[in-house]
């Protein structure tokens, strides 16, 4: 068989027979473009779906039936120079030589068929061209809607949180919500998930962001006056001391600055919110300890040596010891990332759902963070690193002024 029929026979037995996990088109021709990514959905028969990531941050879409799929991905070949087949059946290269000849290696066998979701398309909350009152008022986009190149990756960061929102949106209690976003800064994400709650799902909001800085406060709180976000206020504050209200049923945190997120970790498992969403920023305490005398410390050396390894070591710990505390206040955690890792590498996203967590896994939670702490030599949060009910200023030691 010759590579082109090979690469057709291939691609009729990976969409047909669904056992295509992945197909990724890339070297395009067309420099504005990534990759091509397809994978199959079920809508009345199988579907390919392409998806196109493009350099300005774009991503479009294109549906095809099966029996059109095979056909339509051979056609693209030469605007990509290389395409690759993952199935369950085994793995297929497709590539174009620099004389234009098609080389193609491995093979595609029957495999098992993948699950089929219903409805692969993507769900979007805020779409580039369409006019929200609160993205123009932001400077996030044009009159028309359209988004700011400068603003592109913020508009997809704040739509990601909103599917993260959507995805715990179950997790709420009825009646009036009282949200939280703490460390809010120009409260983009706080705006998003006002309008989100407000006017997706319709629910009566009672949203405060807080931040240190006055000017992002003043400049907020005139924008949410003059769009009508009657629910939403904001108030200058450093977290640490800020008292809410009442118990929040969520809190995010975006990006809070070092320490900030631990203390926005702190006080929301302290008060018992229903939900937390956080996204870490940077944090150096554990970076500072880690050393060769611990017990892991000599094994340790070369992890160590190299201070952009080190880095990476300190910031995993920490996130895993965030996540510990959380779990030994009796919340249910999960990490994601935010968005696509090339985005930032501040990408990780703590999940934490309040549960009736039994004493035993609590305390379980609590050996594994003391554990961890002690294999490393790191005294992190003060004595009791996992006591969560303890004020933030015990924890970290600050004085309070
Ligand atoms: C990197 S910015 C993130 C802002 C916003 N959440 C976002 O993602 O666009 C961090 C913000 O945390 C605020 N911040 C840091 N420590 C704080 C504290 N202890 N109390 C209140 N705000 C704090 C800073 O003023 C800054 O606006």
């Amino acid at each position: 068989m010759d590579p082109q029929e090979k690469l057709l026979a291939s691609l009729n037995t990976a969409i047909s027979g669904a056992t295509l996990k992945k197909l990724v088109l890339s070297r395009p021709s067309d420099k504005s473009i990534i990759r091509t990514e397809g994978r199959i959905y079920n809508k009345e028969g199988i579907v390919l779906q392409l998806e196109t990531h493009k350099t300005d941050g774009k991503v479009l879409h294109k549906n095809l039936p099966a029996s059109e799929a095979a056909e339509y991905v051979m056609s693209l070949l030469g605007d990509y120079r290389q395409i690759n087949l993952l199935t369950t059946g085994g793995d297929l290269e497709a590539r174009l030589s620099s004389k234009g000849k098609l080389l193609v290696s491995g093979k595609v066998g029957s495999g098992e068929a993948v699950e089929l979701s219903h409805d692969r398309v993507k769900k979007v909350f805020l779409r580039d061209g369409e006019v929200y009152p609160f993205l123009i008022a932001l400077g996030v986009s044009d009159e028309k809607g359209r988004v700011f190149d400068k603003k592109r990756a913020k508009f997809r960061q704040i739509d990601r949180f909103l599917h993260y929102i959507d995805d715990i949106y179950p997790k709420l209690p009825r009646g009036e919500l009282y949200v939280l976003d703490l460390c809010c800064g120009k409260s983009y994400l706080t705006f998003a998930a006002y309008w989100f709650l407000t006017e997706v799902k319709g629910r009566t909001v009672k949203m405060v962001g807080a931040d240190l800085k006055q000017d992002v406060i003043s400049y907020c709180s005139s924008v949410a006056e003059k769009i009508g976000f009657d629910g939403l206020s904001f108030v200058c504050c450093d977290i640490y001391k800020f008292e809410p209200e009442r118990r929040p049923d969520l809190v995010l945190s975006l990006h809070a600055c070092d320490i900030a997120t631990d203390i926005v970790l702190t006080n929301a498992a302290r008060l018992g919110a229903e939900v937390i969403l956080s996204t870490p920023c940077c944090q150096h305490e554990i970076n500072s300890q880690l050393n060769t005398r611990s017990e892991l410390g000599s094994a340790l050396a070369p992890v160590l040596e190299h201070s952009l390894i080190r880095q990476k070591l300190a910031v995993a710990l920490t996130d895993a010891l965030r996540c510990k505390r959380l779990e030994a206040s009796g919340y249910s955690v999960d990490v994601t990332e935010l968005i696509d890792p090339e985005n930032t590498p501040k990408n990780l996203l703590i999940r934490a759902v309040r549960t009736q967590m039994s004493e035993r896994r609590r305390e379980a939670a609590r050996k594994d963070f003391d554990s961890l702490c002690s294999a490393f030599g790191i005294s992190l949060f003060g004595g009791n690193g996992s006591d969560m009910t303890e004020p933030t200023r015990i924890i970290y030691n600050k004085e309070e002024n």
